[in-house]
């Protein structure tokens, strides 16, 4: 089947409009219909914020990979836009994988992509090669770079892999040259990270590698990012085949954050820390921008490849982009934050102080929900250590998400064996929080389809997708010895 942009744009335009906003989240990013994977071209174009994202409109599965398009700007409020990239060409036949974008000098955005090409072998396999094209346009319509591919094989290193080489993301320098970063597989077979520059988007040539797996933190790095933040460097890449890492990485596809010093000049980055980005099940191949007031906010994809198999019968549309996130460093490590335009939409404060649980569960009058933003708080309330505290979200009968904390071995866990989904999948993840003498703050962000969790004010992120059904709403909390709990509680609504 050949897939031209016209088919596609026709193809969402005419069934978008039958799945229904109630099933969809509210404030979270879903596909105009089918298929959506990570987040591509994040970025600030003429005042405001565009996003586009792996996509195949055809059905619920990944297929050959489209551009979805649209823009926001708030992070909240997301304006659908014709998909903006199809595999239409000899070059990108095998799929427009994931870019970036950049607005050029003369006003027009710069989308930059890995264009796959699949060639039959002589012995009768497929090879796919990737290289990174360019596409130019409006903001709404594209035109793809005459000149495409702009970097191939022959812009590799030594021993640098042909097959995977993918997912440029693109930037610009005070002295307004390009720089991009690009994900490749060394000599090694496990995964690296190469810089090019260019002075005017367009002719690119290779500086050298920021950094590399050296097969310890997983195979192929897919999806890089590398910016400043707070006086550091960072690295953020999303590695394939990770082996497990205590409870900071867990085995499959994974988050990593690399916290370091640059040298520019010279092109070396010094690691000083690596940490995962999120600790929840659902959570990769994250994109960052910066805003206009000089944020550095990131985006994710809320699923991952290793629980796909979890998505529910009959859906119109599968793969959600986690709420975007303000990044910021505290004592060397990376911390996350619901971008702030969240509070706008803060209705219905309910606040409850030093409420008691006693080795009974208690539910709390008007706390409940599932377009929440709910923030806990809780202490041991006498000088006795409590042994476990627990909340239980999207609850009837049948169904229910907990978070639960053990302050003796300083472990949250998250369960979601009972939210929707039946498949055989992981549905635990247990992640190690910095010990507080029992304290533990809990920002905690429900969309119809999600839960976020924020842990002692962004130290820690962990997200996972849920699909209950929506009246199951009830929260209730309790503890094994005595706690002592504060709740802040709102409605978020988008007007
Ligand atoms: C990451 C990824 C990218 C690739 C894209 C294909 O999730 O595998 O490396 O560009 O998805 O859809």
């Amino acid at each position: 089947m050949h897939h031209t942009l016209e088919q596609a744009r026709a193809f969402e335009a005419r069934y978008g409009q039958f799945i229904p906003e109630d099933q969809r989240p509210a404030f979270h990013l879903t596909p105009t219909i089918g298929w959506m994977n990570d987040p591509n071209g994040f970025s600030r174009y003429r005042g405001e914020y565009h996003l586009f994202y792996q996509y195949h409109p055809y059905s619920t599965e990944w297929g050959p990979m489209h551009w979805g398009h649209v823009k926001t700007r708030d992070f909240l409020h997301w304006e659908r836009l014709p998909v903006a990239l199809a595999p239409d060409q000899p070059y990108d036949q095998g799929g427009c994988f994931s870019g970036s974008a950049v607005e050029l000098d003369d006003g027009r955005q710069l989308l930059v992509y890995t264009g796959v090409q699949k060639h039959l072998t002589d012995d009768g396999r497929t090879l796919e090669t990737q290289t990174q094209c360019l596409a130019l346009g409006d903001g709404v319509n594209y035109e793809k770079y005459p000149a495409n591919p702009v970097l191939t094989q022959k812009d590799l290193p030594e021993g640098g892999s042909p097959v995977d080489f993918r997912d440029p993301k693109v930037w610009r320098e005070a002295d307004g040259s390009y720089r991009m970063v690009v994900g490749n597989r060394p000599a090694d077979q496990s995964g690296a990270v190469l810089l090019y520059q260019s002075l005017d988007g367009f002719t690119w040539s290779l500086v050298g590698q920021v950094d590399a797996s050296h097969c310890q933190y997983g195979m192929m790095w897919e999806c890089p990012d590398f910016f400043p933040l707070d006086g550091k460097q960072v690295l953020l890449t999303s590695p394939q085949e990770m082996s497990p890492i205590g409870l900071e990485f867990h085995a499959g596809n994974g988050t990593v954050c690399i916290i370091g010093s640059y040298d520019r000049e010279n092109n070396r980055f010094v690691r000083e820390h690596i940490q995962a980005v999120d600790y929840g099940i659902d959570f990769y191949a994250p994109q960052t921008l910066e805003t206009e007031d000089g944020r550095r906010v990131m985006i994710g994809w809320m699923q991952n490849w290793n629980t796909i198999a979890g998505k529910p019968r009959d859906c119109r549309w599968f793969g959600q982009m986690s709420l975007p996130r303000e990044l910021s460093i505290r004592d060397g490590r990376l911390i996350q934050t619901p971008v702030r335009e969240l509070e706008q939409y803060r209705r219905n404060p309910v606040r409850y102080q030093d409420v008691l649980l006693n080795n009974e569960e208690t539910n709390l009058h008007n706390v409940s929900g599932r377009k929440i933003d709910l923030t806990l708080t809780v202490r041991p309330a006498n000088s006795t250590p409590y042994s476990c505290f627990r909340v239980s979200l999207a609850k009837d009968g049948e169904y229910v998400t907990t978070l639960r904390y053990k302050p003796d071995t300083s472990i949250l866990k998250i369960d979601r064996t009972r939210s929707g989904s039946n498949a055989d999948i992981v549905h635990t993840r247990s992640l190690m929080v910095r010990p507080q003498g029992g304290v533990l703050k809990l920002r905690l962000i429900l969309d119809r389809y999600s839960v976020e969790a924020f842990v002692n004010d962004g130290e820690q992120a962990a997200s996972v997708a849920i699909f209950t059904r929506q009246e199951a709403a009830a929260i209730s909390f309790d503890a094994v010895g005595a706690v002592l709990l504060d709740v802040e509680k709102y409605d978020i609504v988008l007007d």
